[in-house]
């Protein structure tokens, strides 16, 4: 069972949310805010109570609700301990991959968006799809963006190096802030991402099993 699920606590360190908390205070953004994985909700009860009631934009969240049993029912109950209640927020239950041409074909937009869902390379980039919904001026935050997460790292640095109208504004600990200055050219993930994806999963899977060994033998 993940800690989270009896503890209820957000799956960041205070210094990410102290991050997250100064990115949304500061954005003066109106329009759609998402979080991809949420687990108990505590990041998400954290984001929304950056602002006042009135003025809080609405809230997506995209996750499977698979990570433990009862997710969803846990996030409801943590959001209202948060003096919260979960009929504002936009529960969307799938994957990012699932649920990205609904979104686009509605023609949504976002503002803000925390990607913390799955940290494989290959889902990291599917999410990474998102962002061609993200308004300029508005800002994608990765959390996980650190050395034993070599998924996010090798989807964020690729992602940056393709795309100059990206850049990192901010980072506390693992989470990593990106703001869109520009609209894009191109897609922002397109098939030659994808596949760099594919192919380069399969050393990250070798090493992260080798690690893994090496860690059980010492
Ligand atoms: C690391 S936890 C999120 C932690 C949370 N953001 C926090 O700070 O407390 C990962 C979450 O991502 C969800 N998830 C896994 N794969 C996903 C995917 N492909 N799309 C969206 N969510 C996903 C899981 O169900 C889980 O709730």
């Amino acid at each position: 069972m993940r800690p989270c699920a009896t503890t209820w606590d957000a799956e960041m360190s205070a210094a990410e949310h102290g991050l997250l908390c100064r990115l949304l205070r500061e954005g003066d953004w109106h329009d759609r805010h998402l979080e991809v994985g949420t687990a108990a909700g505590g990041t998400l009860a954290a984001m929304m109570n950056c602002y006042e009631p009135g003025k809080r934009p609405q809230f997506v969240v995209v996750d499977p609700m698979a990570y433990f049993p009862d997710q969803p029912a846990i996030v409801r109950q943590n959001l209202t301990r948060h003096g919260l209640t979960a009929d504002d927020v936009d529960f969307r239950v799938g994957t990012t991959v699932e649920l990205l041409p609904a979104a686009a074909s509605a023609r949504q937009t976002f503002d803000f968006m925390l990607i913390d869902g799955c940290h494989r390379l290959s889902w990291v980039m599917q999410d990474l799809k998102w962002t061609r919904l993200l308004n300029v001026g508005g800002v994608v935050c990765l959390h996980d963006y650190a050395p034993k997460h070599q998924g996010v790292v090798c989807a964020v640095d690729r992602f940056l190096a393709r795309h100059p109208h990206y850049s990192e504004i901010a980072r506390a600990d693992s989470l990593i802030a990106i703001r869109k200055d520009r609209e894009a050219s191109q897609l922002e993930v397109g098939w030659s991402d994808e596949w760099y994806a594919r192919l380069r999963s399969v050393p990250l899977a070798i090493e992260r099993k080798w690690n893994r060994l090496k860690r059980n033998a010492a």
